[in-house]
């Protein structure tokens, strides 16, 4: 009886346990580090921040049945081409933005946050900007009609639900839609689903 295994001895269930979770630990931090080779900036799904310094659209993709973004040629942001380092901090400062003002209490990003307005993931896509805000705002770039939004959203309303103003000052608005130029790049497996799909996105 010595060598066989005893289901009523309690080391044989601790032992299984502590191997259960040793193990499961060990899963857990390999699909940890492999979800990184995907949803670091510069991994497979998210590109570098200097994304912004090309032209970003969204297209069909039918292996995938969804919506990809497809990263073109070049189309600095506000005509200006960034290094990764300057790119990086505008990330950062149009993020801290972002968190200040709690945008997420209004918006969704990844479809995170409160549904009051829309989703913000694809938004730089958004044919509202060409269709609607550049002739509103008298803008002549996406970018700039962008900010001037942001800016004084009070100003330029297109729905029944009104942003406030949130003395959100240029070099804010600046940073905020660099931010969002790249977000709109991150590879999100077609999420929203048909965004922007029933008007012609400005490609
Ligand atoms: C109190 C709620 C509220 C807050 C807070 C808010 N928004 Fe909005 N936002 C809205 C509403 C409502 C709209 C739609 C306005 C319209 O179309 O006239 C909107 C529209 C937008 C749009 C246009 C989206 C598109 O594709 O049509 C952008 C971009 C945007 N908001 C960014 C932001 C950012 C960035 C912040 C934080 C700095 C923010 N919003 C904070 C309510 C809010």
């Amino acid at each position: 009886m010595a060598n066989a295994v005893n289901i009523r001895d309690p080391l044989f269930w601790r032992a299984g346990a502590v191997s259960t979770t040793l193990v499961m630990l060990i899963v857990l931090a390999f699909l940890t580090i492999d979800s990184y080779r995907y949803i670091a900036h510069g991994g497979i799904n998210v590109p570098d921040y200097d994304v912004i310094n090309q032209k970003i659209g969204y297209a069909y993709d039918w292996n995938r049945h969804a919506d990809v973004p497809v990263i073109g040629g070049e189309q600095p942001l506000f005509g200006k081409k960034v290094s990764e380092p300057e790119a990086a901090d505008l990330m950062l400062k149009g993020k801290l933005v972002i968190q200040s003002r709690n945008c997420m209490n209004c918006h969704t990003i990844f479809g995170n946050g409160a549904y009051y307005g829309p989703d913000l993931t694809k938004s730089w896509l958004d044919p509202a900007w060409h269709q609607i805000w550049m002739p509103m705002t008298g803008k002549s770039t996406q970018e700039e009609a962008m900010v001037e939004f942001l800016m004084h959203p009070d100003k330029y309303p297109t729905w029944n639900r009104r942003m406030p103003n949130l003395n959100i000052d240029e070099d804010e608005a600046r940073a905020t839609v660099a931010y969002l130029k790249w977000l709109s790049s991150v590879d999100t497996n077609g999420f929203p689903a048909g965004f922007g799909r029933s008007v012609p996105n400005g490609q």
